[in-house]
């Protein structure tokens, strides 16, 4: 039996942290052993709030490569791309421009609560307001059928499958719908308790932070702030450690043990946060390690990328023929 396909990706703005990890990271080191994966370092879509800043976004492309290998992502496996370098999502963006509304892309929820982060009113560039619409091209250039990100993706897995559903009843059957793919934490909030960790927020603990970064960080996230002595009772709900060992700590009778012990007082934040501590350099200390270690020979990691893109470029192609075959626009 053929092989499921699954495309995903991330925009390289930074190194990669613990809520792309938990997200869909961990989903797809798994995937790769039972699907056909190609995961895409979206540098298009990264320019769309960056065009002044190319060294930014040019410089983390090698950066979340080193992250996706760092973590298990095998590149016999999966296959890793540049979007830039696979021109052809280009030209299926421009034919699936005209199969939304200007009132479709602003009611996107996850592209309206972007642009106020960033503080866009009337002033959005065009290309950001319809990056849904070229994420729809790196989706359906692959036929993809699963999606695995996180849950602020999903508006704009929906809109995908809005335009193939109005390509296909245009044009005949060539499209194909995706499915997200959600991880068993939905999102993970940052170190100060806001709803999400992210670059923008700095709140976030990286793959890539040292074992003292890690620490300080710890010692430094919300808590229960009425918890102030020892023996006073704390709160577990809000409480981020516990929200983080919920996440990442395997032994959950423990973390119960813990929650109890929290409850009834006795417990203090420090010996608390010394455990939480424990757990995250377990899971990262080989990741940083390997990390170190690719990160010595970069040549070998363009190379993984080159391959990559010819490849994605190759299979994009097809899809492109089908593409403006179906609408009638072959002429030579
Ligand atoms: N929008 C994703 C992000 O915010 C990145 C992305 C671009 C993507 N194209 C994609 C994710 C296609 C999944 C599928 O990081």
């Amino acid at each position: 039996m053929e092989k499921e396909i699954v495309l995903t990706g991330d925009r390289p703005t930074g190194c990669l942290h613990l809520g792309h990890y938990i997200g869909s990271l961990k989903n797809r080191v798994k995937l790769q052993n039972t699907h056909e994966q190609f995961i895409m370092i979206a540098d298009w879509q990264a320019l769309t709030d960056n065009a002044e800043n190319p060294d930014k976004v040019k410089n983390n492309v090698i950066e979340v490569a080193l992250d996706y290998l760092a973590v298990g992502i095998n590149p016999q496996l999966s296959t890793i791309f540049i979007q830039s370098q696979v021109t052809e999502l280009a030209e299926l963006t421009m034919y699936y421009l005209n199969l939304v509304t200007m009132a479709r892309l602003g009611r996107n929820p996850t592209v309206k609560d972007e642009m106020r982060q960033k503080g866009y009113e009337s002033d959005v560039p065009a290309g950001f307001y319809m990056y849904p619409v070229s994420q729809a091209a790196d989706i359906t250039a692959f036929k993809a059928a699963l999606v695995p990100v996180g849950e602020d993706q999903l508006p704009v897995i929906e809109q995908t499958n809005e335009i193939v559903r109005k390509f296909n009843s245009l044009y005949g059957n060539i499209l194909v719908e995706a499915k997200a793919l959600l991880s068993e934490t939905k999102r993970l909030p940052g170190l100060d308790g806001k709803a999400k960790m992210s670059k923008s927020l700095n709140n976030a603990i990286y793959l890539s932070d040292s074992s003292d970064s890690l620490k300080q960080k710890v010692m430094s996230m919300y808590t229960d702030p009425n918890h102030l002595r020892i023996n006073d009772p704390g709160q577990v709900e809000g409480n981020m450690v516990f929200t983080y060992l919920d996440a990442f700590d395997a032994d959950q009778n423990k973390v119960n043990e813990l929650k109890a012990h929290y409850s009834r007082g006795g417990l203090g934040d420090v010996a608390l946060k010394k455990h939480l501590f424990e757990v995250l350099d377990n899971l990262l200390t080989p990741i940083r390690n390997k990390r170190l270690e690719l990160a010595k020979d970069k040549n070998e990691i363009y190379k993984i990328l080159y391959d990559g893109s010819i490849k994605a470029k190759n299979i994009a192609a097809k899809t492109l023929n089908k593409v403006r075959e179906a609408i009638g626009i072959k002429y030579l």
